[in-house]
């Protein structure tokens, strides 16, 4: 893990990609990822969105083992002329929207020990890769996330990263999306997770909203536990529409002068799919 983010580490480029090195991943650590694999994969049937499940068959996310973000990144390509790049861990944030704005997503190399197949502080190769992989290979989604790259790179010279960065966690990591038979789970951090594909989905904890740009920037978020809230989005045209065709900078102007909404509010303006009960939260802190 980088935690100096001043200069890449030395065995990085200046862009901050360092050498997956897939040859010395460990026959332990291989299993690891299969265990994985196999557990969510079974999950995620008729929960996972349909784009999602697409390029898990798409990218042969099924093969076993650690992927090799070479060949990876060869079938990636011919799909949306995304690639996957190796990083040591955070990353600075102009380096990460660069590297979006061009079509490269940024991974991790390590993978969890046995012992923290349920829990993870730091998001490793499973998260990222079997996580946000798969939707890069849809070219709506594709472009959702080059738009999100180039909207981070305007956001430096307004400050504004706070509110951008929630729009990439309500979406990116912890999307839901109206599909014909129901909702449906499109962020990488629910996916990637075997708890929170069930609780995002079936628990009637959290509240379900619909998705809106200027709400979701003022929402803060718990990254320590399942969310309080889930955006639903109604197809990805609209979310990049959305995204791709705001203006941003009145957009943070206004923003600066709104409050921000706690993680399991409800406001007037907002169309309510689920409204929580919030039990969950609850019982993690009872003083609530
Ligand atoms: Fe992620």
């Amino acid at each position: 893990m980088a935690t100096d983010l001043s200069l890449p580490p030395t065995d990085a480029t200046a862009d901050w990609v360092i050498p997956q090195n897939w040859a010395s991943y460990s026959p332990r650590e291989h299993h690891v990822w299969d265990q994985l694999y196999a557990r969510q994969s079974a999950m995620l049937k008729g929960r996972a969105s349909a784009p999602f499940l697409k390029g898990m068959d798409s990218l042969r996310l099924s093969r076993g083992g650690i992927p090799d973000f070479e060949d990876l990144s060869e079938r990636l390509h011919k799909l949306t002329g995304w690639q996957v790049v190796a990083v040591p861990g955070l990353v600075p944030d102009a380096v990460f929207f660069e590297h979006l704005a061009n079509r490269r997503f940024v991974a991790g190399r390590f993978i969890r020990k046995p012992e923290q197949l349920d829990y993870l502080e730091e998001p490793d190769v499973f998260h990222d890769v079997f996580g946000h992989v798969p939707l890069l290979s849809d070219p709506v989604f594709a472009d959702y996330m080059q738009a999100y790259g180039l909207g981070g790179l305007r956001a430096l010279n307004f400050h504004s990263l706070e509110k951008l960065a929630r729009l990439y966690w309500y979406t990116v990591e912890f999307g839901l999306i109206r599909e014909s038979g129901g909702l449906r789970l499109y962020g990488a951090g629910i996916v990637s997770s075997f708890g929170e594909s069930v609780f995002a989905l079936d628990d009637p904890s959290p509240n379900r909203l619909q998705f809106d740009l200027e709400r979701v920037m003022r929402t803060r978020y718990q990254i320590d536990d399942y969310q309080q809230g889930y955006f639903v989005i109604d197809s990805f045209e609209e979310l990049l529409h959305q995204t791709a065709e705001a203006d941003f900078a009145p957009l943070y102007c206004r923003l600066e002068d709104l409050p921000d909404i706690a993680p399991d509010a409800i406001i007037d303006t907002d169309r309510v799919i689920n409204r929580g009960t919030q039990a969950h939260a609850r019982s993690r802190n009872p003083s609530c």
